[in-house]
C-alpha cells in the first residue's frame, strides 16, 4: 500500500508553490477516443492519452472486441474493428473504472453474444441499475447481481435475446456514464431515440460520436439519436485529447490557498460542462485566469494561471445545483478550499458523490475532520466552516482507495501545521500516475511509503 508524506509548505523558505505544469491527457475524453476509434472504420492517431491505469482498462477492452492498439511514438494508433464487427470478448476486467464498464454496458448490451463485464471491489459496490434501465429500454440486456434494491457487477450484458430498440428516454440520474451508455445502445437501434438529460452532464460523447459522423443532434437538453438510413459507418483521422480539468483543479487550489503562487496549468480542456470547479472557485473570490482560448479536436482549450496565493480573500459560498454536477469530481479539493475560505460554504444537491469511487461525502467530510475542521455531514452535502487564519491539523488520513480523496489530502496537508500522512494511495494512478512528480515539480516535499518500506524523512528528490 503506499502511503504519501506531505511537509508543509510553511516549514520551508522561499515561495511556495511555482511552475507550469502539464497535468496528463483528460480521463474521460481518453475513455472515448479510445472506445470511438476502435469503432470507425480506418486507423485514428490518438494523441495527448494519459497514462492512467482507468483509461488503460478501456484500450484493453477495446483490443478484446477485436481493435489493436499500438503505441507510436507519443501518440496511440487505434487500427479499429468497426462498429458493426464487433466480436465477442468473453470477459473484461474494467479494474477500477465507472466509465469503462458503464458504457460498454452500452456499447455491448445489445449485441448478439454476451459478454460479462468484472471490476475490483470498489467498482464491485458501485450501482449499475442507472445504466441497465436505459440500456434495456433500448432492448439490450444487462444482468447483474440484485442487492439493495439496485444491480451491481458482474454484469452480464448482451446475448441472443438482445433486440436493440429505439425509445424515448427521460434519465433520471444525472450522470454522464449513463446518457453515454444510452447513446452507445441508440447507435444499433433503428430508427429516432431521444434522450432527455435535466442537467448538464459532460458532452464528450455527443461531441465526438457527432464529429465521426454518427446521427446525434443535442438542442435544450435532448439528444437526438436518428438512424434511419445510416450507414453504421464512423470515421475520424486523429483525436487529440486535450489536458484534464480535473487533475488541473488540485494545482489551481493549491496555488490559491498557498501563501505565495504563481502556477500555470496549459492546455486544459475548459469544456463548460467540466468547468463548474472554476466557477465554484470564482463565487468563493478565487481568481483564476484564463489565456489563449482555442479549439482542439472539438473541445475549447485554454491555459490556467493562478497569479498569487490569495487565501486571503477567499470567501464561502453556496455550491449547489448545475453547478455541482458540473464540478461533480472536484467536490473534494473544493472542500479543501472551503477550509481556508473566510465564513461557511454550503455544499447541497451533490448525493451523486455517495457512489463515487468511495462515498465521498463522508470521505471528504473525514479528510476535513481528520485536519481539524468543523464540518458538518449531509445527506446531499456537506457544510464547511473555514479557517483562513489558523492551518490546517497535521494529521493521518485514509483515503479509502480513492484517487480523488488521496489526491484533495495532498493539496490540504501543504497548509497544515505538521507534516500530515495519508495512506491508501495507490489508486491516485488510476487517473494520475504523475500527481507526485508534478507536485513535486511546485515545490512541495511530498514522500511515497510503501507498507513494506523503512520510513526515512521526507525529501524533495526522491521519485516513485
Ligand atoms: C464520467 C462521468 C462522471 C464522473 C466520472 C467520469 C465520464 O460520473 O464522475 O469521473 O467520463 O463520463 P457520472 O456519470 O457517474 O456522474
Amino acid at each position: 500500500m503506499q502511503t504519501y508524506v506531505v511537509t508543509p509548505l510553511t516549514a520551508r523558505p522561499g515561495p511556495a508553490l511555482a511552475g507550469n505544469v502539464l497535468v496528463p491527457g483528460d480521463k474521460s475524453i481518453g475513455h472515448r477516443a479510445l472506445m470511438f476509434a476502435a469503432l470507425c472504420e480506418a486507423p485514428v492517431t490518438v494523441t495527448g492519452l494519459g497514462q492512467g491505469a482507468d483509461n488503460g482498462r478501456t484500450a484493453k477492452a477495446m483490443i478484446q472486441l477485436g481493435a489493436t492498439i499500438e503505441r507510436v511514438g507519443e501518440d496511440m494508433v487505434v487500427s479499429p474493428v468497426g462498429l458493426a464487427r464487433l466480436t465477442a470478448p468473453g470477459t473484461i476486467d474494467c479494474g477500477n473504472s465507472g466509465t469503462t464498464m458503464r458504457l460498454l454496458a452500452g456499447l455491448l448490451g445489445g449485441l448478439p453474444f454476451a459478454t460479462t463485464l468484472i471490476g475490483d471491489a470498489s467498482l464491485s459496490n458501485r450501482p449499475m441499475a442507472r445504466v441497465a434501465t436505459p440500456v434495456r429500454a433500448l432492448g439490450g440486456v444487462v444482468n447483474g447481481e440484485v442487492r439493495n434494491g439496485d444491480l451491481f457487477a458482474p454484469l452480464v450484458v448482451g446475448g441472443p435475446e438482445a433486440a436493440p430498440r429505439a425509445a424515448q428516454l427521460d434519465l433520471t440520474v444525472a450522470s454522464a456514464q449513463v446518457k453515454s451508455a444510452a447513446v452507445l445502445a441508440a447507435l444499433f437501434a433503428e430508427g429516432v431515440t431521444t434522450i432527455v438529460e435535466h442537467a448538464p452532464t459532460r458532452d464528450h460523447t455527443e461531441r465526438m460520436l457527432a464529429a465521426m459522423g454518427a446521427p446525434i443532434a443535442v438542442r435544450d437538453g435532448v439528444i437526438t439519436v436518428d438512424t434511419r438510413g445510416w450507414s453504421r459507418a464512423l470515421t475520424q483521422a486523429r483525436i487529440d485529447v486535450p489536458r484534464d480539468p480535473s487533475a488541473s483543479a488540485f494545482f489551481v487550489v493549491a496555488a490559491l490557498i498557498a501563501r505565495a503562487a504563481d502556477v500555470t496549468c496549459a492546455d486544459i480542456c475548459v469544456n463548460p460542462t467540466r468547468i463548474g470547479f472554476l466557477d465554484a472557485i470564482a463565487a468563493m473570490g478565487g481568481q483564476v485566469e484564463r489565456h489563449g482560448l482555442r479549439h482542439v479536436s472539438g473541445e475549447p482549450v485554454a491555459d490556467l494561471r493562478v497569479g498569487h496565493g490569495e487565501s486571503a480573500s477567499l470567501h464561502g459560498a453556496t455550491l449547489r445545483g448545475e453547478l455541482v454536477v458540473r464540478a461533480i469530481d472536484e467536490i473534494p479539493v473544493l472542500a479543501v478550499l472551503a477550509a481556508r475560505a473566510a465564513g461557511t460554504t454550503v455544499i447541497a444537491d451533490a448525493e451523486e458523490l455517495r457512489v463515487k469511487e468511495s462515498d465521498r461525502i463522508a470521505t471528504t467530510c473525514a479528510m476535513l475532520r481528520a485536519f481539524g475542521v468543523h464540518v458538518e455531514e449531509r445527506p446531499d452535502g456537506m457544510v464547511i466552516t473555514g479557517q483562513p487564519d489558523t492551518p490546517l491539523r497535521a494529521a493521518q488520513i485514509h483515503a479509502h482507495g480513492d484517487h480523488r480523496i488521496a489526491m484533495a489530502a495532498a493539496i490540504g496537508a501543504l497548509v497544515a501545521d505538521g507534516p500530515t500522512t495519508i495512506d491508501d494511495c495507490d489508486n491516485v494512478a488510476t487517473s494520475f500516475p504523475s500527481f507526485v512528480a508534478v507536485l513535486r515539480q511546485l515545490g512541495a516535499a511530498l514522500e511515497v511509503r510503501h507498507s513494506d518500506a523503512v520510513a526515512t524523512a521526507p525529501s524533495r528528490a526522491q521519485d516513485d
